[in-house]
């Protein structure tokens, strides 16, 4: 198995593949965001379309969930048309051995925790790289914000000793606009010591929708590894 980009995406698709047998036939699902979840969602896509899966739903996350569940086959509902979300799938920024995470790399943390949170049983795939010591090592916390609220919102931030940055958008002038039209500050805190402490914190900050700490929320984390040249997939 090569290094780098490769190696990457071989972890991701396996983790992807090995959250998406866990689910069940007539399980409602929640659909998390990015990469690794892609995956996991062309793989539960497969299942239906083998026959090994029926009569799931799925609950997206975001824009882009719904868009690839369209495309892979997979029907969908809404939280107002459902009591329970049986399993759902997500990624990660950072998982920390309590298994805490920041989420949020996708600008969908906001619906991603609603549902991440409802769901009885949360998986959450990475690959090694997202493994951490402490959270906030390698990756700001995402706050969303509402538009009209970013000046005082970064004071404060700024106050608790965070260092927010605007998240400009990629191939588009000006500032990313999350599904919920509002702006993303990405907040790098020289540390984390109270994850918990800090994930109230900030949510009380007049203006903060949500932030991407998630913490007592994930059931399982599923690691996409390479040992001995061979991807395997771990659980936490
Ligand atoms: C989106 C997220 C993603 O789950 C997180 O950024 C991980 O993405 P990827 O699997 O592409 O590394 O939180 O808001």
């Amino acid at each position: 198995m090569s290094t780098g980009a490769d190696a990457i995406k071989v972890m991701k698709q396996q983790v992807g593949k090995a959250a998406a047998d866990r689910v069940q036939s007539g399980s409602i699902v929640g659909l998390g965001t990015g990469s690794t979840t892609a995956y996991a969602i062309q793989f539960l896509g497969d299942r239906l379309k083998s026959g090994e899966l029926t009569d799931i739903k799925g609950i997206p996350t975001s824009f882009q969930a719904s868009v690839l569940a369209k495309q892979y086959g997979i029907p969908l509902t809404t939280l107002d048309e459902v009591d329970r979300i049986h399993i759902a799938i997500d990624g990660a920024d950072e998982v920390d051995p309590q298994k805490n995470l920041i989420k949020g790399g996708g600008a969908a943390h906001t619906r991603e925790k609603v549902v991440d949170s409802l769901a009885e049983l949360f998986i959450v795939v990475v690959d090694q790289s997202k493994i951490v010591t402490a959270l906030g090592s390698t990756f700001p916390v995402p706050v969303e914000v509402l538009p009209m609220a970013i000046a005082p919102v970064t004071r404060a931030l700024e106050q608790l000793g965070g260092k927010p940055e605007l998240r400009m958008g990629v191939r588009k002038d000006g500032p990313v606009i999350t599904d919920q039209g509002n702006m993303v500050l990405d907040v790098t805190f020289a540390s984390i010591p109270n994850p918990a402490e800090l994930e109230k914190i900030l949510n009380n900050i007049p203006g903060v929708l949500e932030n991407g700490i998630f913490v007592g929320v994930t059931d399982i984390v599923l690691i996409g590894e390479i040992q001995d040249g061979q991807p395997v997939v771990r659980e936490m």
